[in-house]
């Protein structure tokens, strides 16, 4: 059975004029829409009381289980308006399996494949013009589905009350530098996910782990951290919220193979089949770092690239440790595979080239 969402509009929606200057220079994850969606999930009711609502906040008991255990989930993928208005989601199909693998990992209730992606069309139905336009340029509106353990009872079991909601963000660059290529610190002491733990699943916690090394980053002048594998220290896995590419001078595509520890990025699945219309040699298998600097150093590597959702395609300048540092990429904007990546991409997202692979929802 699937769900249906009860719509209760708001009355006092954002002005028009307040909401297009945000929409204007939307930046990333600051603003949200006028209304979001709540679902409730019980262990002897299921999915139930599915509503498109104001947004607002939750009224949450101290007790709930996810403000001590951190049973929590979430996805991000992003709603385009093409040049005759109509509004995409870019393969919500992928997010959706994903979220239920997250789910299974979470040890959280799974949903069915189209009550997620009716949840996400419910909201941006209510809240289509919210939806920047996406015809030049990478504006969207982010989408933000989220579920988390809301049962207050603090013994270690999975919750038997679990709450679902969906949140949008109208979205430009991640990075406030624009296009400009970032710098990795790479993290020696901190690993983000390791062996048989949660790291393949989208759950807050990863990116809570990630957050020391966001900090070492920042005080060595980087944008990001880069984490290695949590065995060895060696093998490249990815940034806090992104995954990773090197571009070889022959035309081979490299990132790292997934290893259970790694987040498999829709976009960089998507990088992954694109590259071969790019006349590019995608490939997945493990990268030490010594090889990404020998590479870099030699020019058997020209550019290197991060890449996710909210990232799109974003170069990646040069890396530093405490080691010293050394350049992968060109200054500027960036590389050219980089950037005709970046705009294959966007092309299908925003309409601007035809979406052969039925891509778009
Ligand atoms: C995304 O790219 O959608 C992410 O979830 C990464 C980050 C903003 C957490």
């Amino acid at each position: 059975m699937s769900l249906s969402f009860t719509v209760t509009e708001r009355s006092d929606r954002l002005p028009d004029a307040e909401r297009e200057a945000i929409l204007a220079d939307p930046g990333f994850g600051k603003r949200f829409t006028d209304h979001m969606v709540r679902a409730t999930w019980t262990r002897d009711g299921g999915w139930h009381d599915a509503q498109v609502t104001a947004y607002g906040p939750f009224q949450l008991d101290p007790a709930a289980a996810v403000l001590h255990y951190a049973q929590e989930i979430f996805e991000g993928m992003k709603a385009y308006r093409h040049a005759d208005g109509s509004v995409w989601t870019f393969r919500p199909e992928a997010n959706a399996a994903r979220w239920n693998r997250s789910a299974q990992r979470l040890a959280l209730p799974g949903m069915e494949e189209a009550d997620f992606i009716g949840a996400l069309k419910a909201l941006v139905e209510v809240d289509k013009a919210w939806v920047p336009d996406s015809t030049s340029g990478e504006a969207s509106l982010y989408l933000r589905p989220f579920m988390f353990a809301s049962e207050a009872f603090l013994g270690v079991r999975p919750a038997e009350e679990v709450t679902f909601s969906v949140i949008a963000s109208p979205a430009g660059s991640y990075f406030t530098g624009g296009l400009k290529p970032v710098s990795l610190w790479i993290s020696e002491h901190f690993s983000r996910a390791g062996k048989g733990g949660t790291g393949a699943a989208k759950c807050g916690g990863n990116y809570a782990a990630s957050l020391a090394a966001q900090i070492e980053a920042a005080e060595n002048g980087c944008d990001q951290s880069v984490f290695l594998d949590s065995l060895e220290q060696k093998y490249i896995e990815e940034l806090g919220g992104m995954n990773v590419f090197l571009v070889h001078k022959d035309g081979r595509l490299v990132t790292p193979s997934l290893t259970g520890s790694i987040l498999e990025g829709v976009t960089r699945s998507s990088i992954l089949e694109l590259a071969k219309d790019l006349d590019l040699e995608p490939q997945e298998r493990k990268i030490s770092l010594e090889e990404w600097r020998a590479d870099a150093e030699s020019g058997e590597i020209t550019e290197a690239f991060a890449c996710g959702t909210a990232a799109v395609v974003t170069p990646i300048g040069r890396l530093v440790s405490t080691q010293g540092e050394f350049r992968t990429g060109p200054e500027g904007e960036g590389g050219p595979v980089a950037s005709k990546i970046r705009k294959a991409l966007l092309d299908v997202q925003t309409g601007r080239a035809e979406d052969t692979r039925g891509w778009l929802t």
